[in-house]
């Protein structure tokens, strides 16, 4: 396993590809042994910082859980119970938690913001997600390909589809950059990531191997794909204004069975970070339907319900991963050898 001990996690860019491939297999090694019921603590007695200034129930849940199995404590703060963001500095922040925790996790709008605060927190700080980047998730999603897939990840074809210049589809293009995937996108071209994201993306894969596609068209963007993968349209932070424009404009991105077929291959797998909208199951998926008559937006119900569709094993997957970054970043000696 990778001893990052006292390392933050802030982006995939900041991690070699033995690094990132070394913590998804301890995730690997630890999901095993829990399941077992032989899974050996290497935590205890270590307090998690949990600073939350957007919603969340997967990202928290696996860092309490996965805190939790490991022998240490969480303190979950958000903005009304705490003086984050509003009464107090992000950097006296740090400097405070740092005082008082081994480690902090921080989900939030601004890159910048959890930059600031592994700067001067002290202690290793690990990005729940910002605007730009989703690396936990990454992660995740990386076990569950290795998971469905017998190719290395070398040889592995990874379409994602939608809205790509948020979190999602910049984590996506320079996480399969850096392992060497045969990486697409496939979005409108004023939805593909920046060009500083992808000039990015270009290099790790000059280094990888990696093969690297962006395009409008969604049947070259797919074929052969092993993975198609998509996100929400519109993400957290984001006003309700945008929906129209974004329907108008990713509607022929979703993902249908036809896009699936378009793969050419019958074993293609689905993921999908959640939540999802797939049905009318939320409120915000009933005000949609009542705006716009539609019932399934990036993905369909009969694509997310399939046996193509991976999204709970992804989802479980965050336990298992979060829990491998809390542990090569704070076991130190206690780390195991898998
Ligand atoms: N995928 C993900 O990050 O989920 P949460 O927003 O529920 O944490
Ligand atoms: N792009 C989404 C991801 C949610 C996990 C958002 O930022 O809301």
């Amino acid at each position: 396993a990778p001893d990052l001990t006292g390392r933050h996690f802030l982006k995939e860019l900041d991690f070699t590809a033995e690094e990132f491939r070394g913590l998804v297999d301890l995730a690997a090694h630890l999901k095993a042994a829990k399941k077992a019921g032989a899974e050996v603590q290497t935590l205890r007695g270590r307090n998690i910082a949990l600073v939350f200034e957007k919603t969340s129930t997967r990202t928290r849940c696996a860092f309490e859980i996965a805190a939790a199995d490991q022998g240490a404590s969480t303190t979950y703060l958000d903005p009304s119970g705490s003086q984050i963001g509003h009464k107090e500095s992000v950097k006296d922040t740090a400097r405070v938690l740092g005082r008082m925790f081994d480690a902090i996790q921080y989900r939030g709008d601004s890159q910048e913001t959890v930059e600031e605060l592994a700067r001067y927190a002290g202690v290793p700080v690990y990005n729940g997600l910002t605007d730009d980047w989703h690396p936990t998730q990454m992660l995740a999603d990386v076990l569950t390909v290795t998971e469905h897939t017998d190719k290395p990840l070398d040889r592995v074809a990874f379409a994602y589809l939608g809205d790509a210049r948020y979190n999602m589809g910049n984590s996506y293009l320079v996480t399969g950059a850096l392992l060497g995937m045969d990486i697409r996108v496939a979005a409108p071209r004023a939805y593909w990531p920046t060009e500083d994201v992808v000039a990015h993306a270009h290099k790790l894969a000059g280094e990888s191997g990696a093969r690297v596609t962006l395009t409008e068209d969604v049947a070259e963007g797919v074929a052969g794909a092993d993975f198609v993968a998509t996100d929400v349209w519109v993400s957290m932070g984001e006003p309700k204004g945008v929906w129209d424009e974004r329907i108008a404009a990713l509607r022929p991105y979703a993902v249908t069975m036809d896009v699936l077929r378009a793969t050419g291959n019958p074993g293609v797998k689905f993921l999908h970070c959640l939540p999802a909208f797939h049905d009318l199951g939320t409120a915000v998926g009933r005000e949609i339907h009542e705006r716009h008559g539609l019932t399934e937006l990036e993905v369909t119900d009969e694509v997310f319900e399939s046996a193509h569709s991976v999204v709970f094993d992804e989802a479980e997957n965050r336990l298992h991963t979060i829990k491998a970054l809390m542990v090569a970043t704070l076991a130190g000696p206690d780390l195991p050898k898998p």
